[in-house]
Formats: C-alpha cells, structure tokens, sequence
C-alpha cells in the first residue's frame, strides 16, 4: 500500500502518487550556482533533459562535475539490479545530494520528472524568477508504474494541431509520466502525414473548404478553409522528441472507414467517385472499396509509416465503417463469395488480417478500436477497447492484448461538467473526479485475463477543439488525474486527490497551460451560441 499521508510533502505534492515516498529529517538541498551534476551513460540522456530545463527555470548552469569537486550535486545512473521494477526509479535527497536510480533509463527520467517536481512550481517556467529558493525537501521515493501502455490519442485529423504545439504536449505527457502518445492521423475531414508515394494525400487531402462549427442540426458551418499536415521531416521531429521523453509515438491511418480525405485524394480507393474532403462531423457512409489495389496502396502507406515511427504498435482505426456501400458493390460481393467471408463484417476482418499479416512480417503490431472484432480478431492483434469494457473483456478471454479506453471514463472531448456555460458539451459528463476514479481493469477478468490489461488510454477528439487554449481547457487537469489511474498503485481516493491536485495546478500554471479552473470554466472558455449533442 502506498503511504499516502507522507506523500503530501508540504507543499510539494507529486502527482501522479508515487508508490512510496517518505520524508527525511535532514533539511534538504538547496540548488544554487556551486551545484554540479553528474551521469552514467544511460542516463546521459535524461541528464541532458534536467540541464536544459532546469537550467532554463532556475538560470543556474548545472555544470558536470569534473573530478570530485566541490558542491551539491544531483547523480543519475541505471541498474538493472537495484530491486526497482520497469520504468521505477528511486531518489533521495539528502543534505549535499539528490541521486537517482533508475531501473532503466525510463526509470531514471521519471526520477529527474519526480525531482523537478520537488522544487517549487517556477520550475516550470522558462526562465528564472527572482527570489525563488530552489529547495528540495529531504526524501526518499521509491515508484514505479502499474501500467506499460499509459497513453493519450491526440486526433490532428478534425483539427489540424501545429507542430510545436504536438511538442510542447510530448512534454507534458512526459511531466505526468504518460508514456504513449497515439497520433490520429487520418480522417474523413483531413489526411495530415506526408506519404512520399502518394502525394495528393496531403496535396489535396490535407484540407477542407470549411467546417462545422458545433454540433446543431441541421449543421452550421464557418466559411473558413481549414488544413495542415506534418512532412516526414517534421514527423521524425515529433518522433525523436518523444523518444527523448520516453514517450512512444503510435501512428494511426484509420481503415476502411474514416477515409474521405484519402477517397478525395484517389477516388478509385472509394466506392462513391469523387467526393470533397468532408466539412462536418459524424460517421460517413462513404468507405474505402476492399479491391487489391486499395489493399497495395494501404500496405505502401503503412510501409512508410513504419518507416517514420519507430513504434512496435502500428494503429489502422477499424472503428465506425458502415457496411452498406459493400451491400451493393460488385467487388466487395465478389470478394465476399470468392474468399468464403459469410458477410461484410467477415470482408471488413478480411481485409484487417491482411494488415495485420503485412504489419507482422515488418516485426510490428497491428492494434485497432474494438470494431476489429467484428468477423473475428486478426492473429496478433491488440484491441483498444472504446464502446465500453465488452470489447476488452473479448479480446483478453480470447488472449489478446487490450488497452482500455472506454468513453464514459477515457474520452476528454466530453464535457467536463452539467454547467450550461462548458465549450460545446458533448457526451457524458466527465468529471476530473470520474477520471481520477475509473479503474483500466475490468471487474470479471481473472488474474490471467487481466495481465492482458496493457494499460489504459484518454481519447481527445478534435471535431470542437480548434485550438491549443482549448486543447489545454479540455486535457487539464483531467489527463493529471489519468496519470495517476495508470501510474499509481493502491486505493484512489479524490479526497486525497484533490488537494495535491489544487498545488499541481500551480505547475500547469507555471507551465502556462490553460487547465480548466476546478470551479468551472472561465468566460473566455465559454462558446456562446455554438450548440453541443
Ligand atoms: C471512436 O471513438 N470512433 C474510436
């Protein structure tokens, strides 16, 4: 059981809760001008990461100790053998020294994220304050995670979200300790991935003429183009820049529905002609046709995705293809008859396996919203579990991997609250409390079926998020209380929470994130006259 009545740490909370922190009787360490650092190999690059923030925050030069020295000094290394498990870490610090073990050099980054959340809040800015302290109160922590996949869907497809701004969300991902980020990539209503083969994806696929604004019937719309898409160059940017925050960057091309922007692009992969890159949002009847061509084409696209990101899970959506333009197309029938499928479900599994069977043989895997159950799971696949626990529940008796994301607990475009005056509020209201509560493991698993729970997932859907002051209003503080569902082990209690919560926010805030006050939101987040669902 954690200790949580020591983890409070005055007035240094950490969030997400480690799994044990006690405080010491020394008095601490302070950082000043005379404080040197020091690494072992594989925890240079972690050092790297703490000189340049720090250094910015604190306008200290954290230089390398050469030789002995003199000083207080904050040491990083990794071992293997320290008792910690993957991706823990401990630290301690004492008067004269903060170290850092890590586990793996996962560990010892999330020791330098623990470390600089000890020290007070300005350790968020980019450059000093006067008369800040750099304290650090004397402790020692040991933490390690309870999940290995703790991730955030970032949909870029709705709308288009600039490449700095992916960046600075790596990076707070990274300060909770979040450790996937799942790129939507492609949609209906834009294609945002340069593909060298292909290049009237994002020529022409990128953007649109308008878009919806809200959710009204019948819809309304801007006026306004909107588009965007990120060069090979720019995608292994995000991708290094993540991996320096160990964070993993898993790519999604959603199939075979989802894919106007592709079918406007090359209408021969659709089954409708030509059609525009679609301006408002819900489920579209017009679908990828399931001929050989679109299968080439589709093996290309992951071909240079796989060539961009480095990730062992590859993403091909699967979520939401109405089957009706198959019921009366030529080819997917033929198709259907030829390779013994029973139904449309069976040639939309059909067509999957053969991702999947293409995906394996590049040494990737294939992992896919619940819909890829329909018609049967491909061999290797991983589910991602969205209309509630049942798909996940499936797929892990059937011994495949899940990852949790169900909407009512995981989807962060859903408003935060029953008050009138939330930013064009859809869904169920999700709370940061219900966030904060909602387990990744469904009840009903035995132990074997649980250990099929690779962690959990909070989904942001763009369709009324068209900028980062409101990507932040719909993210914070909600993913700081997901971080500690996938991170922490032992009860959960938002009594406890909360209070921590309220000191975490001074970091968002001196972070300059535009979290949603825990009392509501503020007037400039209101959107007057824009309806919701
Ligand atoms: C989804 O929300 N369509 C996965």
């Amino acid at each position: 059981m954690p200790d949580t009545s020591s983890t409070r740490l005055g007035d240094r909370p950490l969030v997400p809760r480690p799994v044990h922190a006690e405080q010491g009787t020394s008095e601490g360490l302070t950082l000043t001008a005379a404080t040197r650092v020091a690494a072992d190999a594989e925890s240079r690059g972690t050092l790297a990461w703490l000189q340049r923030e720090l250094g910015a925050s604190t306008g200290l030069p954290l230089p390398v100790r050469d030789g002995d020295g003199d000083g207080t000094l904050i040491r990083l290394s990794v071992d293997p053998d320290a008792g910690l498990a993957p991706e823990g870490y401990r630290l301690t610090v004492d008067t004269g020294e903060a170290v850092i073990v890590g586990h793996d050099p996962a560990g010892a980054f999330y020791g330098a994220q623990t470390l600089r959340q000890l020290l007070p809040a300005a350790a968020y800015r980019s450059a000093p304050l006067t008369g800040v302290e750099w304290t650090l109160p004397a402790v020692r922590v040991t933490d390690a995670p309870r999940f290995r996949w703790r991730g955030v869907m970032l949909d870029v497809a709705r709308h288009f979200m600039p490449k700095r701004e992916v960046l600075r969300f790596i990076d707070l991902l990274a300060a909770h300790k979040l450790n996937v980020l799942h790129l939507h990539l492609t949609d209906d209503q834009g294609w945002r991935v340069e593909i060298r083969r292909y290049p009237r994806l994002t020529e022409v696929g990128s953007w649109r003429a308008e878009s919806q604004v809200g959710a009204a019937a019948p819809p309304v719309f801007d006026g306004r183009p909107h588009g965007g898409f990120y060069t090979r160059d720019d995608i292994r940017e995000i991708v290094a820049h993540a991996a320096a925050r160990h964070v993993t960057v898993v790519p999604e091309v959603d199939v075979p529905g989802h894919s106007r922007a592709a079918i406007h692009a090359y209408p021969e992969l659709g089954e409708s002609g030509e059609i525009p890159v679609w301006t408002r949002w819900g489920i579209s009847g017009d679908v990828l046709a399931v001929t050989d061509h679109v299968l080439e084409f589709y093996k290309n696209v992951f071909d240079e995705l796989v060539e961009l990101f480095p990730s062992t899970y590859v993403h091909v959506g699967g979520d939401e293809c109405p089957k009706g333009q198959w019921k009366t197309s030529e080819s997917a029938q033929r198709r259907i008859r030829e390779e013994g499928l029973g139904d449309e479900d069976g040639l939309q599994s059909w067509f999957i396996r053969q991702l999947d069977a293409h995906l394996t043989a590049r040494g990737r895997r294939l992992v896919g919203w619940d819909e890829i159950l329909e018609g049967g799971l491909a061999d290797g696949a991983t589910v991602m579990s969205w209309r509630g626990e049942e798909g996940g529940v499936a797929a892990a008796r059937a011994g495949h991997d899940v990852v949790m994301t169900p909407t009512a607990t995981s989807y962060l475009d859903y408003k935060q609250s029953e008050d009138p005056d939330e930013p064009v509020p859809v869904g169920t209201p999700l709370r940061t409390e219900d966030v904060y509560l909602a387990d990744p493991v469904p009840g009903g698993l035995t132990e074997e079926e649980g250990r099929r729970v690779l962690g959990a997932q909070v989904n942001v859907w763009t369709e009324h998020i068209d900028t980062p002051r409101r990507l932040d209003y719909m993210v914070f503080p909600r993913a700081a209380a997901f971080a500690e569902q996938v991170w922490s082990s032992g009860e959960r209690d938002y009594a406890e929470f909360e209070p921590r919560l309220v000191h975490h926010l001074e970091r968002l805030e001196a972070a300059g994130v535009e979290y949603r006050p825990l009392d509501g939101p503020p007037p400039w987040h209101t959107r007057p006259g824009v309806r919701g669902r």
